[in-house]
């Protein structure tokens, strides 16, 4: 099992965000994860695709954007165009997601699902095979900094499964991320619930030391019991 790390730069020092990019990513991040807020979709405002442009140059791992938009279209197109490696978006916010998932990966991009802590699983019945990515939300999105739910450790849990049976009948790579309240030291039982992919915003970007937190982050991975 190969764990990423994905620190969300919501909780970067904006003013000096490509340097963040650089140092966060020789601090050993896999993914630069990108929250984009609209004040309509979620009740709070952030980037636009041309951060996401501004930001590609000093990015040498792919850029994880995660849509907290609505509608979703058109700027799921601008991102792609704006140098995104992948994109996600909350299906509720979308009319027609077999579509959105279609125009992400035809601009080049991987694509996922993200799913609110109160959002049923059910959009995933129709979809697997369009996926790249399920991205669960362990806290209402809108904010960095928030507690963990812990209920999402059972969403996790029934992902995995899925993913699993998709991958066996089916092949192909879906990526199981989560979002929200992820810290060294609930890590490791994320891990064991079945993800592989984690965003960390404030646990990352609140500290002094990247690569202390991303090692520290690691480490406990590496103790993980979930046997893939
Ligand atoms: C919340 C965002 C998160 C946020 C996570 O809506 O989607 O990516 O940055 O922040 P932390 O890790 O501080 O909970
Ligand atoms: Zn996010």
């Amino acid at each position: 099992m190969s764990y990423r790390i994905a620190p969300s730069i919501l909780s970067a020092d904006f003013a000096r965000l490509g340097e963040e990019v650089r140092t966060v990513i020789e601090a050993g991040a896999d993914l630069i994860h990108f929250d984009v807020m609209d004040n309509h979709y979620v009740p709070n405002l952030t980037m636009g695709p041309m951060f996401c442009e501004a930001i590609r140059p000093h990015s040498s791992v792919p850029i994880d954007v995660h849509l907290m938009v609505k509608p979703v279209d058109a700027l799921a197109a601008a991102f792609a165009k704006a140098g995104a490696g992948l994109i996600t978006f909350h299906p509720e916010a979308s009319e027609h997601i077999d579509r959105t998932l279609g125009l992400i990966r035809d601009a080049g991009c991987k694509a996922g699902l993200v799913f609110n802590p109160a959002t049923p699983l059910t959009y995933l019945d129709h979809v697997m095979d369009k996926l790249d990515m399920v991205l669960i939300m362990s806290v209402n999105p809108g904010f960095g900094g928030q507690k963990f739910i812990p209920e999402a450790l059972n969403k996790i849990r029934a992902v995995r499964q899925r993913i699993d049976e998709h991958t066996a009948r089916h092949g192909g790579e879906i990526w199981l991320e989560v979002d929200g309240g992820v810290k060294v030291d609930n890590i490791r039982a994320i891990a064991e619930a079945g993800a592989d992919t984690f965003v960390a915003g404030s646990a990352v970007f609140g500290q002094p030391d990247y690569q202390a937190v991303i090692a520290a982050m690691r480490a406990e991975l590496a103790q993980s019991r979930r046997i893939a």
